[in-house]
């Protein structure tokens, strides 16, 4: 099942860049920008990435941030992030990240969008892998401060494709940024957000009526409502779902309980992301490996997840249906021995 999953065409759709800060590169970048880290090594740093809820992560992936500064470092951060899938048979990466987190540590908008920029324009051409960024706003900040980093987005729409809505949930509903996200959308980004990944299925029926979005990422507290699971079936809603993230927050108290199987048969439309991988052990690869068996490898359920993927992407008709090809191809193929 391993090889079967390592081939599979993929594309991923729920990633925050600054979620694929490994160790040993936070500690070089820390180490060309001055910078002491309160760990003393690789190791201490690896094992304190132990989690009992989204906060505890938060608090420790914010500090991680801090340790990007300049240009170089944002491109160098998605470069490896870009190198690791290459080898995944990962052909498109929607991207978020959090410019709030960088702003106000007084680091340009410019200069972390352009370092991501750069790198994924070098994917593209060294590996091919297509891209689009999302940028995200931090919900646990006010609205007045999402309106000004979306006013930073403007003159950038030729990067940037999308906003979400990431950081504590709880406590800080969709309803807090529906003005915001009205404006994003006028200007013509795609939306999405974070809803049901610790916060009530209300939150996720707020992402959908107040700020109208595209795609839930997480969304998993859908589940504890009939109706709105119907009503994601019916609108045909992606759910990005993330199964290394969920156990390693406590959203799920062990893998083999994980709902992905009960939202597929329910008929959501779902697929398999990794959110932050350099904190939640592992990769794209990784996460479908560890739902594999609650799938009882079933390589056709694995494909249709994989199918979603491409299906859900901010690309066009054709490229969707390319990679959805590629996945066919790739089915028959790996049967045939
Ligand atoms: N949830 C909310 N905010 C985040 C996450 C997440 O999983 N990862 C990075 N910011
Ligand atoms: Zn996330």
């Amino acid at each position: 099942m391993k090889s079967f999953i390592a081939g599979l065409p993929k594309a991923e759709l729920h990633l925050h860049i600054e979620g694929t800060f490994e160790p040993e590169l936070m500690f070089k970048l820390a180490e060309r920008n001055g910078i002491t880290l309160p760990y003393e090594s690789v190791e201490a740093l690896h094992k304190a990435y132990d989690f009992s809820n989204l906060q505890d992560f938060l608090d420790i992936y914010y500090q991680g941030m801090n340790v990007l500064r300049t240009e170089q470092d944002f491109h160098d951060l998605t470069w490896a992030y870009l190198q690791r899938v290459s080898e995944q048979a990962v052909s498109h990466v929607e991207i978020f990240f959090d410019p709030q987190g960088h702003v106000e540590r007084d680091i340009s908008f410019e200069t972390a969008l352009n370092g991501i920029y750069s790198a994924l324009q070098q994917g593209q051409k060294q590996f091919g892998i297509s891209f689009g960024i999302i940028m995200c706003f931090l919900r646990h900040l006010d609205e007045d401060d999402a309106f000004k980093t979306l006013e930073m987005a403007l003159p950038h729409k030729d990067k940037i494709i999308g906003v979400g809505l990431d950081s504590s949930e709880t406590g800080n509903p969709p309803s807090k940024f529906e003005r915001v996200f009205a404006k994003a959308h006028a200007e013509g980004f795609h939306v999405v957000a974070h809803a049901g990944e610790e916060g009530p299925p209300e939150y996720i029926i707020e992402a959908l009526d107040l700020l109208k979005v595209e795609r839930v990422d997480h969304g998993n507290t859908c589940l504890k409502d009939a109706e709105l699971v119907k009503r994601l079936v019916a609108e045909k809603m992606p759910l990005t779902v993330c199964p290394l993230s969920n156990t390693k927050l406590c959203v799920v108290d062990d893998m083999k309980n994980h709902p992905l199987p009960e939202m597929l048969k329910a008929g959501l439309q779902v697929m398999i992301n990794s959110d932050d991988p350099a904190y939640f052990g592992g990769y794209l690869n990784e996460n479908y490996e560890a739902i594999s068996g609650l799938l009882n490898d079933d390589k056709e359920l694995l494909a249709e997840l994989a199918k979603n993927s491409f299906q859900s992407a901010f690309i066009s008709d054709e490229g969707k249906a390319a990679g959805i090809q590629k996945i066919n191809d790739y089915v028959t193929q790996f049967n045939a021995g």
